[in-house]
């Protein structure tokens, strides 16, 4: 049982619903009229607010700045067909805020304070939930440090702040990919399994580089020999080769997933084989060219299911099977969005 927390409201006198047009929403770039904060002081979360969304005065010196103590989460609600809210899986982003918050020396917030945020923010913010499919309201908890000081340590203060954002599909076509041999995202004895801020800045050079190359996103590989592929862009990876289903075991390097996690349940209640193993360069390749490589695709709360269309590796570029012939990615993708949207029975319980 979880208590009722004494959440200090203040409405907006400048509502911007009525204004925002959904169809087409670029992602991320519009926020509902309210967010949730808290602050991390004395060593307890106090301040729990509903408040106007905008900016937060803050000093230039906040260590999260300097220093990159900031973590982050992504989830999705959803308008089921009877117009209630359901927020897919919170439970699970909620242990991985606070395993990533602990990576980075700062404070685990409770669970109540987290889901309860989430109510109150969709409670107040309800009518930003889209009723077309394929969209959502994406909310997006974030921690900082917020001590104003220079001196490289854990900081001793931290705001939590959770923001919504209407969203349509974060990629509208199938992936031209590069597996990225140089450059790498997360590496043993690092941060890669938390969602962190700095895991997605260091990824910034090497995407960019790809995309000058004519990439949309990168395969990245193990930082040790660069023979294993572990995720793609900011979201993890899957093939099926030889009829099975096939992604990077979670690691040290590998952030674990929550669409990950749902793909793999899913497939095993079909009866798929699913293999969570070191995945390597050369059986993708190989699997590309004799076709025993059937499906590619990114899998991520942002991402959904994405379709993988072309792979780069070594300066030649493989072409993969037909979208339109992807039967194993396309029914997992539809049975997820089927209970995401309560338009099939939650029999794993997924939807709060
Ligand atoms: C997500 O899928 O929620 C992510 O965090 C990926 C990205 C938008 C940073």
């Amino acid at each position: 049982m979880i208590d009722t927390l004494q959440i200090k409201v203040t409405e907006t006198s400048n509502p911007r619903l009525a204004e925002t047009e959904f169809k087409d929403i670029p992602f991320g770039k519009i926020f509902t009229d309210h967010m949730f904060m808290a602050d991390f002081e004395d060593g307890e979360w106090k301040n729990l607010q509903i408040l106007p969304y905008g900016p937060i005065p803050m000093s230039p010196a906040i260590s999260a700045l300097h220093y990159g103590q900031a973590i982050f989460e992504g989830m999705k609600a959803y308008r089921l067909p009877n117009g209630d809210v359901s927020v897919f899986r919170a439970n699970k982003n909620f242990e991985r805020f606070n395993i990533s918050a602990d990576r980075m020396a700062m404070p685990t917030i409770p669970e109540e304070i987290f889901m309860q945020a989430i109510s109150a923010l969709i409670n107040i913010d309800k009518g930003w939930v889209p009723t077309q499919e394929n969209y959502s309201l994406y909310l997006r908890p974030v921690m900082f440090a917020t001590d104003s000081s220079l001196g490289v340590r854990a900081s001793d203060t931290y705001k939590f702040v959770l923001l919504a954002t209407p969203t349509g599909p974060y990629y509208t076509k199938a992936l031209k990919v590069k597996i990225e041999t140089k450059y790498t995202r997360a590496n043993e004895g690092g941060v890669g399994y938390a969602k962190t801020a700095g895991n997605y800045a260091r990824s910034l050079y090497p995407f960019a580089e790809a995309q000058k190359e004519g990439f949309d996103q990168l395969l990245w590989t193990d930082s040790a020999t660069h023979t294993l592929i572990e995720e793609s862009g900011a979201a993890n990876v899957m093939f099926v080769l030889d009829d099975k289903l096939i992604t990077a075991a979670v690691s040290e390097t590998i952030l674990n997933g929550v669409t990950r996690d749902t793909i793999i349940a899913l497939a095993k209640d079909k009866g798929i084989t699913v293999e969570e193993r070191k995945v390597t360069i050369a059986e993708i390749i190989e699997g590309a060219k004799n076709g025993k490589l059937t499906e590619a695709f990114a899998v991520g709360t942002a991402a959904t299911v994405t379709q993988i269309g072309e792979i780069g590796y070594e300066g030649e570029l493989h072409k993969l099977s037909d979208v339109s012939t992807r039967t194993v990615s396309t029914s997992l993708a539809k049975e997820l969005n089927d209970i995401r949207n309560g338009l099939t029975e939650d029999r794993f319980g997924w939807n709060w």
